[in-house]
């Protein structure tokens, strides 16, 4: 039988080609002489000795990556797979596997995400539904999210959607397929459970344009105000906060609050200046804005719908005021996808992050969509955010459950008030989310 194991000694040594990560011994009952291969933090060998370097070549593939319970795949290069056991020694395995990870976890903060190496031949998609069962875990996803991570998702959905999803499930574990302001959101409303979100650098360009510490100051000037924030700002900001609200149900938030009681809606001023004009509300907006929804050219899409005149024009009330008029409908991501359903026309202008057409085509594969175009000279309008993960990163995250959201009691305590009311008015409005 063949033996893999770790050699005894750590080396500690760097090499110029990649960082060791240790040394490989392969042993063969009918060949009494071990091999001894080195390999670099890449998975590939940097030195062999033995008598059969043929096989040693062969092994050296990706052996540094293995997690111990996929052991047996990934040796599938192997030209002798065929005789391996499929009881491989995995404590072996875990040893290398644990070296890798402290080597991630150390770089864990500066990079946003666990930088190990993926087997590109691996079934990823197979890989997050067999992590999904064995560690009860629920992957909820954004539409802005790439689509095949929205096809490998549990539930996908607005913020509104999402949060209220993340307050009702019974898993272990969630892992966020969203941006950081939204695993902070689902860590507040169950924060018992594990929160994973595959990379912690995945922020949010409107909850960075509120920074709390100016918010305080900011507040304090307006006492007898009450505070309405857009779920997308920091945890920390929603201890600052009476009442969030998101797209879906902020029209529902401001009406639910008495006609005399004066408010102040932070940081979205797009969304702000959409509720005063709906409402007839006069509120004090913070100057915050989402770089995505601000993008969009109104003489390219002013063209775009000469071109497309049967098309109808739908957009997110984050775009700003000059966009928002053109639009024959305003939504949020749910409001939009569920409006192409519902509408007779066959062809849409989409003016929110692209990501959202996926589900859209779903629905209604014999329309066409078209993401409204940007000011800049490509034709990306994508959130880099949101953009940030990958299957990849999702794949890993769940494999090592890690990055995790932490948040400090306090936060949880004082800003998980302004989410339950948010989801108190929502229901009450009847915009609650059906129970599975
Ligand atoms: P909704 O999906 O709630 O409409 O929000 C859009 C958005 O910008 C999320 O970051
Ligand atoms: Fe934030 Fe805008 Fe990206 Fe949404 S689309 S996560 S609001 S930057």
């Amino acid at each position: 039988m063949f033996v893999l194991k770790q050699a005894a000694h750590a080396v500690a040594a760097e090499e110029a080609r990649g960082q060791y990560v240790g040394d490989v011994y392969l042993a063969h009952p009918l060949e009494p002489v071990f091999m001894y291969i080195e390999v670099n933090s890449d998975g590939y060998i940097i030195q062999q000795h033995g008598q059969n370097p043929f096989r040693a070549t062969k092994v050296g593939y990706s052996i540094a990556w293995s997690a111990n319970s996929r052991a047996v795949s990934l040796f599938r290069k192997c030209t002798f797979a065929a005789l391996l056991p499929f009881a491989l020694p995995k404590l072996t395995l875990a040893i290398m596997t644990t070296d890798l990870l402290s080597r991630a976890m150390q770089n864990l903060e500066r990079k946003g995400f666990l930088d190990i190496e993926v087997d590109p031949e691996l079934d990823l998609v197979a890989e997050i539904q067999r992590l999904k069962r064995e560690k009860n875990a629920i992957i909820l996803a954004h539409y802005y999210q790439d689509s095949e991570i929205q096809d490998v998702a549990d539930f996908i959905g607005d913020s509104l959607g999402l949060s209220q999803k993340a307050a009702q499930t019974d898993a272990d574990i969630i892992v966020f397929a969203g941006v950081h302001f939204m695993a902070e959101t689902a860590k507040m409303l169950s924060p018992q459970k594990k929160v994973l979100l595959p990379d912690l650098k995945a922020g949010c360009s409107l909850a960075d344009s509120c920074p709390p510490h100016l918010f305080r100051k900011f507040k304090e000037k307006y006492p007898d105000h009450i505070v309405v924030s857009y779920i997308n700002c920091s945890a920390e900001l929603k201890t600052l906060t009476d009442i969030c609200c998101t797209s879906t149900n902020a029209l529902a938030i401001i009406e639910s609050i008495p006609k005399e009681q004066p408010i102040i809606f932070a940081p979205d001023k797009n969304l702000g200046a959409y509720l005063i004009k709906k409402t007839g509300r006069d509120m004090v907006l913070w100057n915050g804005s989402c770089m995505v929804h601000e993008i969009f050219s109104h003489e390219r899409i002013v063209k775009l719908k000469a071109r497309h005149p049967n098309a109808k024009f739908i957009a997110h009330p984050e775009c700003e005021p000059h966009i928002l008029e053109m639009a024959d409908f305003i939504g949020s991501t749910t409001g939009l996808l569920k409006f192409t359903i519902n509408d007779s026309a066959t062809e849409y202008i989409v003016a929110t992050e692209p990501g959202i057409i996926h589900q859209m085509q779903k629905a209604s594969p014999h329309k066409t969509f078209i993401p409204a175009p940007p000011q800049n000279n490509c034709a990306c309008n994508e959130c880099p955010h949101m953009k940030r993960n990958t299957m990849e990163k999702l794949y890993l995250c769940m494999q090592y459950e890690q990055p995790e959201i932490t948040l400090p009691d306090w936060v949880i305590e004082q800003g998980v008030r302004s989410i339950n009311r948010m989801l108190e008015i929502s229901e009450k409005a009847g915009l609650g989310l059906k129970r599975d």
